[in-house]
């Protein structure tokens, strides 16, 4: 299997081995470079300063004092005349000093020239300088043992093979710990999204903290959650469907059959097939709300927003359902603050206040008050209040009155002929505008909704 955590040890690895390789080359290019520069450049001027004194006061004496003083030392002197006969020098030569000595040196500036650089080969480092003097005249040639330098470059290149093999080392280990970091969870994240696809919601990831991971763990665990839900209300919501269809298909069954007996007065028959038709008509108000549902849960649903006009609009819509207030004794009162234009689907903005309205109406009793209150707020958004004086709702059922078929007190439900599904349209309709809506209620007094869109 392609591990996450062998690519990243593999990258790893490629970063660090090119690290060192830039670094070994920075080393070689300049830092060894500038050593062994320094290195001739110190017995070049060293060879020059002795030809100065022999130039100044050549004598036996000097000679002497020259390779007396060159014994002491790391670097080594040898003097010879013009035909390269040695004359004095601070060591016995060995056999790579004589050769040297005997290749005459060519384009020789007053400066001297290094006459041997291969550090990594010879024994030695060599330069020569030629002196005139009045007595004599000849070359100093100067030797520095290469060993030193080699030594300090193969500890070098050691340090550098000792830093390879650790981070090597280092790297097997961060191998191993991004494997249990990174590897491990990733596999159980993946087993479990394997398991969610599979329809079992059980999911249980460890925690892993406050990162990216952890992150990702939380939201498939979330995921779990909701997906879990999501089937619970489902269903729930198809039991319920079932539930409300089956009520009104009892009655019309049962009406039918006694309609359809011989013996029965003219005005029974009529007056069960005007139930039939009545529970015919819930049923069809129930199957074009859920198809409304599922149109609005089809994520392609759209609203179609034109700028509309307040007053207009709202006195329009009221004027539909004052008759049925007006039959029930309710005083229906529309305010609209202020004349302003405001953008929203008219269509489903008038399906949003026909619902409320519905629902104010069968839950108020004759002589009561309807308030509908438009007007422009702060923000310049469009607030509609409707406040009923009906029988309220419980606080402790607010917060469920926008799911799918909740009703308020079961028992209740028969009585109006809701099927619960108005106030969740309202609400998905609302937030398809990006608007919001508010609710409160207290019992026997009545209830305020509030839509901001
Ligand atoms: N203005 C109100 N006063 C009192 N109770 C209300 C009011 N509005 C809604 N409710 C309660 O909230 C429940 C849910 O309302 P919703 O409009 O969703 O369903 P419904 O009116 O029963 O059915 P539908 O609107 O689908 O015909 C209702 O059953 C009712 O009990
Ligand atoms: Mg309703």
């Amino acid at each position: 299997m392609n591990k996450i955590s062998t690519k990243l040890a593999l990258y790893f690895t490629i970063a660090v081995l090119v690290m060192e390789g830039l670094l070994m080359l920075y080393l070689y290019d300049n830092i060894i470079d500038t050593r062994i520069e320094e290195e001739f450049q110190s017995i070049l001027s060293r060879g020059n300063s002795h030809r100065d004194v022999l130039e100044d006061r050549y004598s036996e004496t000097t000679l002497h004092h020259i390779a007396l003083m060159e014994s002491k030392t790391e670097t080594e002197v040898v003097i010879t005349d013009q035909n390269h006969n040695v004359i004095t020098g601070s060591r016995e030569l060995t056999d790579g000093m004589r050769e040297l000595i005997q290749v005459p040196p060519e384009s020789l500036t007053r400066e001297g020239r290094v006459i041997e650089s291969n550090w990594k080969d010879m024994n030695y480092l060599a330069t020569v300088t030629s002196f005139e003097s009045e007595r004599n005249e000849g070359y100093v040639y100067m030797f520095k043992s290469a060993a030193p330098l080699r030594n300090l470059i193969s500890q070098l290149n050691r340090h550098f093979l000792l830093a390879g093999i650790l981070s090597l080392i280092i790297l097997t280990g961060i191998h191993f710990l991004l494997s249990k970091l990174l590897t491990r969870p990733l596999l159980k994240m993946k087993q479990a999204t394997e398991k969610l696809s599979k329809g079992n919601f059980e999911v249980k990831l460890p925690e892993l903290g406050q990162d990216e991971l952890g992150d990702l763990s939380d939201s498939i665990q979330r995921l779990a959650t909701d997906l879990e839900t999501i089937q619970q209300e489902r269903t729930e919501f198809l039991a319920n469907i079932s539930h409300e269809l089956r009520t009104p298909l009892t009655y019309i069954q049962g009406y039918a059959n006694v309609a359809l007996r011989e013996d029965i007065p003219e005005s029974e028959r009529k007056e069960y097939l005007n139930i039939i038709q009545e529970e015919s008509k819930t049923i069809l108000t129930l199957i074009e709300n859920l198809f409304e549902l599922a149109k609005i849960d089809e994520n392609n649903f759209s609203i179609q927003t034109e700028t509309i006009d307040s007053g207009s609009f709202y006195h329009k819509v009221i004027n539909k359902v004052a008759p049925v207030f007006k039959r029930k004794g309710i005083d229906l009162i529309l305010t609209v603050k202020e004349d302003f234009p405001f953008l929203a689907d008219p269509i489903r903005l008038e399906q949003i206040v026909m619902n409320l309205l519905d629902n104010a109406l069968k839950h108020s009793p004759p002589h009561s008050t309807t308030e509908v209150t438009v007007e422009r707020n702060d923000s310049g958004n469009m607030s509609l209040l409707i406040h009923d004086q009906g029988m309220g709702i419980p606080p402790e059922e607010l917060p469920q009155v926008f799911n799918r078929m909740y009703r308020v007190e079961k028992s209740r439900s028969r009585e109006f002929g809701g099927s619960g599904l108005g106030l969740s349209i309202v609400k998905e309709l609302v937030e398809a505008h990006g608007g919001q809506i508010s609710i409160q209620s207290e019992r026997n007094k009545g209830t305020s909704i509030n839509i901001i869109l």
